[in-house]
């Protein structure tokens, strides 16, 4: 309790609070109400995404070569037929129950999770109306009693046209589109197996009772991967070996059916030797995962990858290895790594009548698939609350968010509100955005106060003008984490700030 007799709030309240604040998330159409898990990202956000999405492409898309990975830009909106093919039509439901009194909707296995703390994952209709009834379950809210539980479609429908039109759906994962197109990417890029698809974009899922902010919300932004591998040559990755010493942190199906939550730590190659994971692209993948988690600013034992048990596995997939990381509102899946066999490409070929095959030395071939599936939203909220700081005796919380994914580098600053110091500073200011640096200005209050103000949205650096800045042209950084201030030319500035931001010095270099 603090000193006000206030609850003291939650980690989770806090970063909710601050994000909303500090110009991160707000809820969509606010003025009107909004909708329920419909968010925008505001100015710090919006860069932050921007940020997340370079770094991913530049890591996963652009720089791989062996094999090759091309992009995509599909279409949010697809077909009823496409989405039937998929399965997603028949099989993308959750169980869900409505109360018969304030006739609120929820998700009838959260309801009994939270209620009984039971595990319920893929148990029937009739499995979860047994439990609610045998436990005397009601609403939360109105404790009035509950409808029977039904399986809900999560896909939003769309009418295509005037009246009559033609029914499609708001597409539910970015992948599919890659499917639809796999033919015409492969025949226009004369692509050889194995190759990649990448695709960065919206999707949106109808869910029943959104919650705990970006981690389940109803429109959100997936990076996704389709890696498409000749079904004999699975077993081979061509660049395996820049990988295979970096490890990882598993949880197996044998660990978790014995109640055991602390996961094994092995190595990309010893987790396919040892067969806990089922090829070496998947292996390649979550030793990627990692080290671009742990760039991101989430640490190594805050992470894991869970195989999922049968019943949680998604109706598409041969076996998931899904990224878990520890928040204070428990472990949440950030990344879905599917083997996804060839179902996708199979029932495409079947209920389109069309050949999706490929030609490999005169046979036809349907490729095998293993797709990593981010979620951008989920992964700013982690980087928000896993960057969190506020007990280093500043006096003001702070955010230490790696450089790279900042939404701002640095704050200009002039020591004060005097000229030349404010012209000098501004033009500083402005120089370095033409040379696509992200930074601000700020010259209002103590230096004190915008240092503070700085490091409450986690800008890395301060560039301060001075008096000697007008005599000698040297301006001082200020390091967010160390509090540390080195002095360099002012002409050195943007190569030393982009240096900073790509990682290819650190400030103890300029001490
Ligand atoms: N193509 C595979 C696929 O979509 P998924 O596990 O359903 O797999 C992948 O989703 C990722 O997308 C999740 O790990 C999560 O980061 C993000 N995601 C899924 N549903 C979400 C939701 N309702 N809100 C926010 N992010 C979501």
């Amino acid at each position: 309790m603090s000193g006000k007799g206030k609850e003291e709030k939650s980690l989770f309240e806090k970063i909710w609070t601050l994000a909303n604040h500090r110009g991160f998330v707000f809820p969509s159409a606010e003025i009107y109400g909004g909708i329920a898990g419909i968010y925008d990202l505001g100015p710090l956000g919006a860069k932050m995404k921007n940020n997340l999405i370079q770094a991913w492409r530049e890591f996963f898309v652009l720089r791989e070569t062996n094999p090759p990975v091309y992009e995509l830009d599909g279409s949010t909106i697809l077909p009823y037929e496409a989405l039937k093919a998929s399965g997603h039509l028949d099989s993308f439901t959750d169980p869900t129950v409505s109360c018969l009194k304030c006739k609120k909707w929820m998700r009838a296995d959260h309801l009994i999770e939270d209620s009984l703390d039971m595990y319920v994952e893929g148990m029937t209709l009739e499995q979860l109306n047994r439990i609610i009834r045998e436990n005397n379950l009601g609403c939360p809210d109105c404790g009035g009693g509950l409808s029977e539980v039904t399986f809900f479609n999560l896909m939003l429908e769309v009418q295509v046209g005037p009246a009559d039109g033609q029914t499609a759906f708001l597409r539910p994962e970015t992948a599919q589109d890659i499917f639809l197109d796999f033919k015409r990417v492969q025949q226009s890029m004369r692509a050889k197996l194995p190759f990649g698809i990448a695709q960065i974009g919206k999707s949106y899922r109808n869910e029943i009772s959104p919650r705990q902010g970006l981690i389940r919300v109803r429109e959100f932004t997936q990076m996704e991967i389709e890696m498409f591998i000749h079904p004999n040559e699975i077993g081979n990755h061509p660049s395996f070996d820049k990988v295979k010493d970096i490890k990882i942190r598993i949880l197996t199906r044998e660990q978790q059916k014995k109640g055991e939550t602390e996961p094994l730590e092995t190595t990309a190659k010893e987790s396919v030797v040892s067969k806990i994971l089922p090829n070496p692209y998947m292996a390649y993948y979550l030793a990627k995962e990692t080290i671009f988690y742990q760039s991101l600013g989430i640490p190594y034992d805050k992470f894991h990858f869970r195989h999922m048990m049968p019943e949680e596995t998604p109706f598409y997939s041969g076996g998931n290895f899904d990224l878990e990381v520890e928040l204070s509102i428990g472990r949440k899946e950030i990344i879905g790594n599917a083997y996804r066999t060839n179902y996708d490409l199979s029932n495409h070929m079947k209920k389109s009548g069309k050949d999706l095959s490929i030609s490999v030395d005169g046979e036809k071939v349907i490729p095998e698939v293993v797709e990593p599936s981010f979620g951008v939203e989920r992964a700013i909220y982690c980087i928000l609350e896993h960057c969190y700081r506020e007990d280093d005796g500043r006096g003001w919380s702070w955010f230490q968010f790696p450089p790279k994914i900042a939404p701002i580098t640095a704050l200009i600053l002039p020591l004060v509100r005097r000229e030349p110091l404010m012209e000098i500073a501004f033009k500083t200011y402005e120089t370095l955005k033409e040379n696509g640096l992200e930074v601000d200005y700020d010259d209002r209050g103590s230096v004190g106060k915008r240092y503070a103000r700085a490091d409450e949205i986690g800008i890395p650096f301060c560039v301060t003008v001075d008096y000697k800045t007008a005599e000698a042209s040297t301006v001082t950084i200020r390091d967010r984490d160390s509090r540390e201030q080195a002095v360099i030319n002012k002409n050195d500035l943007i190569e030393i700030l982009s240096k900073l931001v790509s990682g290819i010095i650190n400030f103890e270099k300029l001490l």
